[in-house]
């Protein structure tokens, strides 16, 4: 059997380096997380949570999934999100998309690719819901990018309609959710401008407790 000892002593050392750096680091993790923002991102190898934002352990509570969907059937992640909101008490909920998402390529190149397509309909259905703009535009990659910080704005939206988001923002908890977007050429994160920190922004249908 091939066994990961090169991976083994990469983490030993890099666990050293830290301990040098900060020798009581892993003792206060140990007593306590508190992060004060849960990542909801793609599991692309190429956008790793903690190291794009250069946060060290303890920071950042992720959620990593194909194309950083939020479905609002989902108890993965729904249950990250309630435990980051209600247990943890994050302030801040950040969706990161990223540009060249293979998952949202997948969505929308006309190929079967198996088990996953099922995934992915939730970003065809984003696709579907912003055609007219999407159709038009010259090819493919353009359209993806596009569809990439699409998809972000309605994950950032589905998050916003969650009852543990809504139950935060009802007990007058300070939480706002962001959506950003991380470009792999040049290793930069943008803010797509689309926080939301209270739930007047989303429609009657999706609320909680809807404007009488
Ligand atoms: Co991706």
């Amino acid at each position: 059997m091939r066994k990961l000892h090169h991976l083994l002593e990469k983490n030993r050392r890099w666990a050293e380096g830290l301990v040098q750096k900060d020798p009581e680091h892993f003792h206060r993790l140990v007593r306590q997380q508190k992060p004060h923002y849960l990542w909801i991102g793609c599991s692309d190898s190429r956008v790793p949570a903690n190291v794009i934002v250069d946060l060290p352990p303890g920071e950042l509570f992720v959620h990593r999934n194909v194309a950083n969907v939020v479905v609002h059937t989902d108890l993965n992640c729904l249950s990250v999100i309630q435990y980051a909101v209600e247990v943890l008490g994050v302030e801040h909920i950040i969706v990161c998309g990223h540009y060249g998402c293979g998952g949202v390529l997948a969505a929308i190149d006309g190929r079967e690719h198996g088990l996953i397509d099922n995934w992915l309909r939730h970003i065809k259905d984003v696709y579907f819901r912003h055609r007219n703009v999407l159709d038009f535009l010259p090819d493919l990659s353009e359209r993806a990018d596009r569809l990439c910080e699409l998809s972000v704005k309605q994950q950032v939206a589905n998050v916003c309609h969650t009852t543990v988001v809504q139950n935060a923002w009802k007990a007058g908890r300070e939480l706002v959710v962001h959506g950003w977007i991380y470009r792999l050429s040049d290793g930069i994160i943008r803010d797509l401008g689309v926080s939301v920190a209270a739930p007047a922004a989303l429609p009657d249908i999706y609320r909680v407790e809807p404007d009488k």
